[in-house]
């Protein structure tokens, strides 16, 4: 059946309340055989949802903090981006710096990243800081991007409002002629950044609501683990 998208018959809260939650696979985890290394462990779990078919399971969260129009204080903001690649240097992605999270990434570069893979009821949640890969790092990201992508990034407005649809079609066309000009292009507005991660939790659902969680937090080179409640 298509969603209509209409209001349900009984209360909002209610349908809330039926839908089911936490219905994955949860696949056996047992912290006392987790590696020494998070980044290992963060990538076979990755790995694994991949092959078990998981839904873009290289979306991830990216949390920032920064300014928000008309707010006092410091705020959080919150969006979904894509994983590049994970190493020794962290979780890699890369952004363009004239967008909102470019803008608080260039004054606190405090981040947090959020995994979920639904089918298989597993969270990851990783804490750090955003630090700037190398040049070719950067350009080797910006340049495996499709043209498409390429060019949106170089109109250098992302974030930014717009009242006029002529306006993004006109600087897209632009953008696609500088790309057609010079194909090798890598705008200063883009960075790839890594998050050295100052703790890192696996977190496996379980039907019973004795959900597994192991964190890991950074003691100099090396990492202590702790078990937390539910
Ligand atoms: C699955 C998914 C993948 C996305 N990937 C990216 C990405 O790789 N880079 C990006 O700038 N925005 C991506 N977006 C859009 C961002 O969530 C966000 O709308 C955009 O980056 C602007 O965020 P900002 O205004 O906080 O800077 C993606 C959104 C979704 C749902």
């Amino acid at each position: 059946m298509r969603p209509t998208g209409s209001e349900p018959s009984g209360s909002l809260r209610t349908l809330l309340r039926g839908l089911p939650v936490l219905v994955g696979a949860a696949p056996e985890f047992d912290p006392d055989h987790a590696p020494d290394d998070p980044v290992e462990l963060f990538v076979q779990w990755l790995l694994y949802a991949v092959e078990f078919g998981v839904t873009e399971p290289h979306a991830m969260t990216l949390s920032t903090v920064g300014t928000a129009a008309g707010v006092a204080g410091p705020r959080p903001s919150a969006r979904v981006l894509i994983l590049k690649d994970v190493d020794a240097l962290g979780w890699h992605f890369g952004i363009s710096s004239a967008s909102r999270k470019g803008a608080d990434l260039a004054r606190n570069p405090a981040v947090a990243l959020t995994f979920y893979w639904p089918a298989l009821g597993r969270q990851v949640r990783v804490d750090g800081i955003a630090v700037a890969d190398p040049p070719p790092v950067t350009a080797e990201d910006f340049l495996a991007r499709s043209e498409g992508a390429r060019a949106m990034v170089l109109t250098g407005r992302q974030s930014e409002p717009y009242s006029d649809p002529d306006e993004i079609s006109e600087a897209l066309a632009k953008a696609h002629l500088e790309l057609e000009h010079s194909p090798s292009l890598v705008p200063v507005e883009w960075t790839s950044y890594a998050v050295r991660a100052d703790s890192v939790e696996f977190w496996q659902s379980d039907a019973e609501r004795r959900h597994r969680r192991l964190r890991y937090e950074r003691d100099g080179d090396r990492w202590s683990t702790t078990l937390l409640w539910p």
